[in-house]
């Protein structure tokens, strides 16, 4: 109990800033515009039609969601969702799957469950929108804008004001680098190799990004994914709190990532990049505890929700939602470190917030 109650500082806290925020943003958001790449962790709809394990239209995800289930893999908003309402947008930025024409001007919500960096992660649950072809999205909606704008050189500046969040890399691990018996990576390369390779795939997908006309980047590292509970599940722990393993090759990548976000602004002096750090977003402050990480719904084999079930009671006490996903209030932590960093080390070199009066 004791445990439980230290853990609802945090949430006061941040209770307290989101309402802070109801008052704060009015009027204009700070930026025109705002694009979105990824994963589950901001897909907003984009699998609801595919062909694909990987979904989350159903009941009990979107339980706390104003508009209810929408292919959101958690209870509430995604971090992309709480960082856009920080950012001041009126309207969640609607996934490409269904964005009109009349909302392409605010931004495009591109990100895809299962997807990964590499082509044929998640290929094993079905179709997904890797990011190779989230970026050809990308340039249809560039298109698209170009034509309803109907002037090039408008369109070019103000893409340049975009900011744009690119969160993806977790199944390239999840849904393929710990699959051996279905993904060959593991037997091909050391877990430093696969890094390098991973960030040599995404260095030239952040580059197309910048030729495509992005200039405010937020690149986000990956979570811990040996403390997600379906890892747990399936790796075992040998008495750590976490799978020590995963969380070692994943500070690889994560490292690589931030060496890469450091060069990319010193080759591109007209962008700025910024790394966003997950393990020190989620690390616990102070003496707080944070519950076990345990899944708030009922989990079925693969570690989504079991349809229709009922999730656990008390929400904001959970980290994860289900065997992969933060929970609303998770994000939330996530959302307003990434905007406000409260450690040197959340945001480096800049906070979203800075991002977007730069
Ligand atoms: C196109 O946009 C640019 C940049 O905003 C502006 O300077 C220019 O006057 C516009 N051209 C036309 C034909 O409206
Ligand atoms: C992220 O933050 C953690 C905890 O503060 C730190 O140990 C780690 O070095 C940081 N990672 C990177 C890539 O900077």
């Amino acid at each position: 109990m004791v445990r439980e109650l230290s853990f609802l500082f945090p949430i006061l806290i941040v209770v307290g800033l989101m309402q802070l925020q109801a008052f704060v943003v009015v009027g204009e958001p700070q930026v025109p515009c705002y694009f979105i790449f990824g994963d589950s962790l901001v897909d907003s709809g984009n699998n609801n039609e595919l062909v694909t394990a990987a979904k989350a239209n159903y009941k009990p995800y979107g339980i706390d969601f104003p508009q209810g289930v929408s292919g959101r893999f958690t209870n509430g908003r995604t971090m992309a969702d709480i960082i856009g309402q920080l950012l001041g947008f009126p309207n969640f930025i609607p996934p490409y799957a269904t964005v009109t024409d009349h909302e392409i001007s605010t931004g495009v919500n591109y990100g895809s469950g299962s997807a990964g960096i590499r082509e044929e992660s998640g290929s094993h649950l079905g179709d997904r929108i890797s990011l190779d072809r989230q970026l050809l999205n990308h340039k249809t909606t560039i298109s698209r804008l170009s034509v309803l704008q109907s002037n090039k050189t408008f369109t070019q500046e103000y893409l340049k004001r975009c900011i744009y969040l690119s969160n993806i890399g977790s199944n390239d691990y999840i849904n393929n680098y710990l699959i051996p018996n279905i993904y060959p990576t593991s037997n091909t390369y050391t877990s430093d190799r696969y890094a390098t390779v991973l960030i040599q795939q995404y260095s030239q997908q952040l580059k197309t990004l910048y030729n495509l006309g992005a200039r405010k980047i937020a690149v986000f590292g990956l979570g811990q994914i040996g403390c997600a509970p379906a890892e747990i599940a399936m790796f075992g722990t040998g008495g750590k709190p976490c799978v020590e393993s995963i969380n070692d090759a994943v500070k690889l990548f994560n490292e690589r990532l931030k060496a890469l976000v450091d060069e990319l602004n010193k080759d591109y002096s007209d962008a700025r990049f910024t790394f966003i750090n997950l393990t020190s977003i989620s690390a616990p402050q102070g003496d707080v505890a944070i519950l076990p990480d345990v899944p708030c719904c009922q989990v079925r084999e693969d570690g989504q929700c079991l349809p229709n079930s009922r999730p656990c009671p008390i929400r904001v006490l959970s980290v994860f939602y289900d065997g992969f996903h933060p929970s609303e209030i998770a994000n939330t932590v996530v959302a307003i470190r990434s905007y406000i960093a409260i450690s040197p080390m959340d945001a480096s070199p800049y906070d979203i917030s800075h991002l977007a009066r730069l």
